[in-house]
This record gives C-alpha cells, sequence and structure tokens, in this order.
C-alpha cells in the first residue's frame, strides 16, 4: 500500500489543523447571495472572495446567461479552433478589444490557461521572460512550460529589473517583462509606469496579468493599464473573468498579429473546450453594466473600500498600505492567522488566511476583500469581530519587520 502520499509533510499537517478544528480551507458554501454565505448552516459575511463588484447577484446578470443557455445550451463541446466557436465569443473579443484599448483580444477558458497558453506562444526558444518574484502561479507555470528562459527581479524593484534588462539585452530575440498589475495577496498595485520606461529603454515588451486590476481599476474597471493611462504602450494585458466579471474565463489583448498568433499556437487556447454560452453572456453583461453612464458600481466599492481602510486604521491593523478593495491584516505567526480566521468564522465572518509557501516565512497575513454591494451594517460588524480577533490573538499593529 502506497503511504508516501498519507505521510507526505503538507498532509501531516492538513491532518494537525484537522485534529486542531484549525483547517481554514475547503470550506463548503451551501448558499450565497453574493455578499453573505452559509456554511454549515451558518450564515456569514463574505470578506474572501474576489466578487469586487458584487456582480455574480445581479439581476440582469443572471438574466443574461439563462437567455444564453436557452439559445446556445449549457456547453460547447468542444474547442474554438474546431466545433467550439459561437458568434457571441467573438462578440465578447471585440468587446474587451474595446474595452481594453488594443488592437485584438483572443478569451480562453479559464485565467490560468490565458497565462500558460499565451506566455507560452510569446515567448518562444529565443525569449526571455522577466518575471517579478510574487508572480501568480499560473505565470510561474507558464515559464516552467514555455521553451524560452525566465529570469526573476526583486518584487516590484525597478532597480532589480532594471538590472535584468541591462545585463540580458542583445542576448534574445524577444524579452518580455511579466508581472500581476495588483498583486493578489496583499493589494499592491505594480508600478507600470515605472516598468514601461525600462521596458522601451531596454526594448523589452510588457505583459500584465490583471487578473485583480480588471473591472476594479480605471473609469470604468477597465484595469491597472487605464489606471495609468498606458493603455497604448503596453505590449500585452491579460484578464480572467473568475473575479470581477463573476463567471470563468481569460483572456489577452494586444496587437492583431501578436494574438492571432497566439490563436494559432496557444496548446491551453487550441486543445482545450471553448468557454460556455452563460459564462460568455455573464461577461458581456458584465461589461455592460460597468460601462453605463449612471452605473454606480464602482463609486459604492470605493466608498466601501475607504469604510474600510479607515476602520482597520482606527483598530490600529497593518495592512501593507493596499490601495484597492484587497484589504490584508498582517498577523505574522501563520497558526495564529489559521486560528484567528476560525475565531472570525465563529463570529460570522468568511475570511481567508494566508500562510508560507504564499507569504515568506513569518508573514502571514488574513487577506480581507470588499464589494461594491457590500452594506454598512456588514462592514461594521466585520469591524467589530476584527477588533475582537485583535485583541485575543494580540495581532500586531505594527509590521514586525518594519
Ligand atoms: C493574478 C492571477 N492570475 C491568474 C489567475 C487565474 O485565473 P483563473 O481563476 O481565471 O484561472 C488568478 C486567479 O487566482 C490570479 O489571481
Amino acid at each position: 500500500m502506497e503511504d508516501s502520499f498519507y505521510n507526505s509533510k503538507i498532509l501531516s499537517r492538513a491532518r494537525m489543523l484537522n485534529e486542531n478544528n484549525i483547517y481554514p480551507f475547503f470550506r463548503a458554501i451551501e448558499e450565497t447571495d453574493g455578499t453573505s454565505v452559509t456554511v454549515a448552516g451558518k450564515k456569514q459575511i463574505m470578506i474572501g472572495s474576489n466578487n469586487y463588484l458584487g456582480l455574480t447577484h445581479h439581476p440582469e446578470v443572471k438574466e443574461a446567461a439563462k437567455e444564453a443557455i436557452d439559445k446556445y445550451g449549457t456547453g460547447c463541446t468542444g474547442s474554438r479552433f474546431l466545433n467550439g466557436n459561437l458568434e457571441i465569443h467573438e462578440e465578447l473579443e471585440e468587446k474587451l478589444a474595446k474595452y481594453t484599448g488594443h488592437e485584438k483580444a483572443l478569451i480562453f477558458s479559464t485565467g490560468m490557461q490565458a497565462n500558460l497558453g499565451a506566455l507560452f506562444s510569446i515567448c518562444g526558444p529565443r525569449s526571455l521572460m522577466i518575471c517579478d518574484m510574487e508572480n501568480h502561479a499560473s505565470i510561474i507555470d507558464a515559464t516552467r512550460l514555455a521553451l524560452g528562459s525566465t529570469i526573476k527581479f526583486k518584487h516590484n524593484d525597478m532597480e532589480s529589473l532594471e538590472e535584468v534588462l541591462k545585463v540580458n539585452r542583445d542576448k534574445y530575440k524577444r524579452m518580455v517583462i511579466v508581472f500581476d498589475g495588483v498583486f493578489s495577496m496583499t493589494g499592491k498595485i505594480f508600478n507600470l509606469p515605472g516598468a514601461v520606461e525600462l521596458a522601451e529603454k531596454y526594448g523589452a515588451m510588457i505583459y500584465v496579468d490583471d487578473a485583480h486590476g480588471l473591472g476594479v481599476l480605471g473609469p470604468n474597471g477597465q484595469g491597472t493599464m487605464a489606471h495609468f493611462d498606458l493603455s497604448d504602450r503596453v505590449h500585452f494585458n491579460m484578464g480572467t473573468f473568475s473575479k470581477s466579471f463573476a463567471s470563468i474565463g481569460g483572456f489577452v489583448s494586444g496587437p492583431e498579429h501578436a494574438i492571432n498568433y497566439i490563436k494559432h499556437t496557444a496548446r491551453s487556447f487550441m486543445f482545450s473546450a471553448s468557454m460556455p454560452p452563460a459564462a460568455v453572456a455573464t461577461v458581456s453583461k458584465c461589461i455592460d453594466l460597468v460601462m453605463r453612464e449612471d452605473s454606480t458600481i464602482h463609486k459604492n466599492l470605493w466608498e466601501n473600500v475607504d469604510f474600510m481602510n479607515k476602520g482597520f486604521a482606527e483598530i490600529g491593523f497593518y495592512t501593507y498600505g493596499s490601495s484597492t478593495p484587497i484589504i490584508p491584516i498582517y498577523v505574522g505567526d501563520d497558526l495564529k492567522a489559521m486560528k484567528a480566521t476560525m475565531f472570525l468564522e465563529q463570529k460570522g465572518i468568511f475570511c481567508t488566511p494566508v500562510v508560507p509557501p504564499a507569504t515568506p516565512q513569518g508573514e502571514a497575513l488574513i487577506r480581507t476583500s470588499y464589494m461594491s454591494t457590500h452594506n454598512k451594517k456588514e462592514l461594521s460588524l466585520v469591524l467589530e469581530a476584527f477588533a475582537e480577533a485583535k485583541k485575543k490573538f494580540d495581532i500586531p499593529s505594527v509590521h514586525l519587520d518594519h
């Protein structure tokens, strides 16, 4: 009997956490209306999602998804390349190109597949991918799949990035700087203007994974590029529909010929079934909603973010200076972060701990995130529960390294 899996470090740790009732992962949600969820029969305020705009339960979005099922059925049963290409896939690509300000967009069935496929296509054998050290796992996996080389630079550090560019200029056919527009755990916005300047100085391309910026930053949620007004100086923009756009799927936008090249070479695009109709219609409706002139989606979102930032500052948490709807609460010790998360669950708050290896050792945090649709009563209850947790677990007010 094979027991090396059972005895593995990771499963042994999961068992220990389960035995102590502090295993905070894979909690099964029985019911949800967006801002609240029911887990094990208990209703909780959801501050652990990526549903920044709260659109998963918008009546018009749900209606659009239902209509798409009525018209096209529940799935496409094949790749876009062969039998799974619907007219609504192409319409959504045109809408995304306009929305991002890029020439062309290509949709994939998930954001992970978008990164795997697009970076595989862009970074061939004589290319260099220059990656931020804290990039998302899907980019790390893309570097393993792509045939080119990879070098990492220090997180959001322009000096470190320039060093890599300087040493490697003229050695490769193509250099591509790849980074998250907004880092998913800390909510930090990447220094895109700095990277664009360096890319232009050294002849490199820019690829932004804007999973957490899309829908959130910029005038109508067009993302990090729009936030800095730099869409025309960014070569590739990747986004996912599994967060603000309330569904599943992803896309890459950029210059027409490059996107056509990806369309004909990205294996995760060509050899995987296409986004289901309901998902396509959902995303399309979400874009329509954020583009409406009378939309209050972003006004409400930023009001809520401001309310929580002020509230956490008053209680005295260290929140990494986040300027997005992701507000991380620094805890330090990983067991403490898990215990505090489970205490918060008892208080009716659903949030998630982020522990090593997702953070450096001693840098565990509780990731919280806010939605346009949270109301002030919910947010006040969250603050009350966190104030109690701070006292009970002696959560530090300052980062202990600072
Ligand atoms: C930064 C980033 N990139 C890519 C992805 C992958 O997106 P998807 O969930 O659509 O596969 C995620 C999702 O967790 C992400 O946070």
